[in-house]
């Protein structure tokens, strides 16, 4: 077999760039906008276990699967699964995985780039003193009167599109690698200052317990299956993303090693997050359950009474927006790298193209949140009864793609790609830690989406064995 010891694409300069920038793709708007409002919608605690569970159990796993698929494929993940499938005597047809990816990318990167472009307009806001002071009924009007405008939101929607398509034709290392070395390191330490904040909130008890102690009556086998969808989409796996940057990676650096130290900061970065966030729910009298509007209703009225506030909220919300453009580039670069190598098209270019179709999409999310607010295309079906585009958008994409995708990646790993070729590709050798992996990746992973799947759609009730109620 004949295997490019480099992408065409270029390669990270080290183990750590690779780390950075997975860690940039991991840690996003998923860990500070929507672990804390989901994990409020279902309850809290229970739900937390069962996110971490997953992140153990499927989501190490699978992010080692998907680094080592990227890693010996060299290319964008359609054209890797399509050589992997051949190298194992496989079907073409898994180069499917790859496409089912791109359409993956491209539905998030739709609403994903119109929630970061709120954390750009709080940026604004932030700096402009806008915050000083503020009661919770203000920064509620201050949200509300954002995301009913369209044009407002249209406009910083636009502007993270930009700034992600500039990233991304700038290419692997200059673009992407400078950002992340900063962006991490600041964003625990702003974090880390919030959770200061929340702890002489005097409700600091009352959040943790809200985030820590498990309930199982308050989880049902919906909230299981958004744990793990949850895990699956911090973690950016399931598409694509972590397996193209993973064909980037020297070959020699140990891929069990990185995706631990991935893992780790992600979840750190979702809990420090729930741990600033809940107090302040508490204490100022909000619901935990506000959904997506929770975190821009929240940290202002901890950042409008700190001293320093001004500045603090300031670099909170730029870091957001870093968090969330490292991780809108890793969106779109398995379709970019497509375009690159299949249509020979500059990365300028195929960046503006998928850019401006991810754009134009995006505004099915922008209206969703006005003119449209009331627009419930499923409502016919039970759980999406109040479910609005962006909602189904979300739903659709982390909850069902992204585990599919998991699954398909599971299944190919190690019961497609032969078995001498994943041990020599993780460089674990033979013993127990590859076989754990092996058993994880082979069982535990493809039973626990189907178990999670049969249980959400009704056709098979497991909660008693699961534990929960319903
Ligand atoms: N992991 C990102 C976050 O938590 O915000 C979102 C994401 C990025 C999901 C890349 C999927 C992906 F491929």
């Amino acid at each position: 077999m004949t295997r490019a010891k480099q992408s065409i694409h270029g390669s990270w300069s080290s183990r750590l760039a690779f780390v950075l920038a997975a860690t940039g793709s991991a840690v996003g708007l998923g860990n500070i906008w929507k672990f804390p409002y989901i994990a409020g919608e279902h309850g809290g605690g229970a739900f937390v276990l069962v996110y971490l569970a997953c992140i153990a159990v499927i989501g190490i796993p699978i992010m080692m699967a998907e680094v080592m698929l990227g890693r010996r494929g060299r290319q964008s993940p359609i054209n890797s699964m399509r050589t992997l499938a051949a190298e194992a005597g496989a079907s073409r047809y898994w180069s499917w995985l790859g496409w089912a990816g791109v359409l993956a990318g491209f539905l998030i990167l739709s609403y994903y780039s119109v929630i970061a472009g709120w954390a750009l307009a709080y940026a604004f806001r932030a700096v402009g003193g806008t915050f000083t002071g503020a009661t919770a009924d203000g920064v509620a009007s201050i949200f509300e009167r954002l995301t009913g405008d369209p044009e407002r939101l249209m406009g910083w929607h636009t502007l993270f599109m930009v700034m992600t398509m500039i990233v991304v034709a700038r290419g692997v290392r200059g673009g992407l690698e400078r950002a992340v070395k900063f962006l991490v390191p600041s964003l625990f330490v702003l974090l880390l200052l919030l959770d200061g904040y929340a702890m002489a909130s005097g409700a600091f008890d009352q959040g943790l317990a809200f985030l820590f102690r498990a309930d199982f009556a308050k989880i049902d086998a919906n909230g299981v299956l958004i744990a793990m969808g949850h895990a699956f989409f911090t973690l950016s796996l399931g598409m694509g993303a972590i397996m193209v940057y993973g064909s980037y990676l020297p070959a020699r650096a140990s891929i069990a090693k990185s995706t631990i130290t991935i893992a780790l900061l992600d979840t750190l970065v979702a809990l420090l997050a729930g741990m600033a966030i809940f107090p302040i729910v508490f204490v100022n009298g909000m619901e935990p359950g506000a959904g997506p509007g929770l975190i821009f209703q929240t940290l202002p009225i901890a950042f409008g009474h700190m001293p320093g506030g001004q500045v603090f909220g300031t670099l909170f919300f730029v870091l957001l927006v870093f968090a969330a453009w490292t991780s809108s580039i890793s969106l779109i670069e398995p379709a970019v790298a497509w375009l690159v190598e299949n249509r020979a098209m500059s990365r300028v270019r195929a960046s503006v193209i998928t850019g401006l179709t991810t754009w134009l999409f995006g505004l099915l999310t922008v209206f969703s949140f006005n003119i449209w607010s009331e627009f419930r295309p499923l409502s016919f079906v039970s759980v999406f009864r109040n479910a609005t585009v962006f909602d189904l958008l979300d739903y659709l994409t982390a909850n069902i793609m992204l585990p599919l995708g998991g699954f398909a990646i599971a299944v190919f790993s190690v019961w497609v790609m032969k078995r001498p070729d994943s041990v020599q590709e993780l460089a674990l050798g033979d013993g127990w830690a590859y076989r754990l992996w092996r058993v994880l990746v082979r069982y535990v992973t493809p039973v626990a989406v189907v178990i999670i799947f049969l249980n959400v759609t009704g056709l098979v009730d497991f909660s008693g064995f699961l534990g929960l109620s319903e």
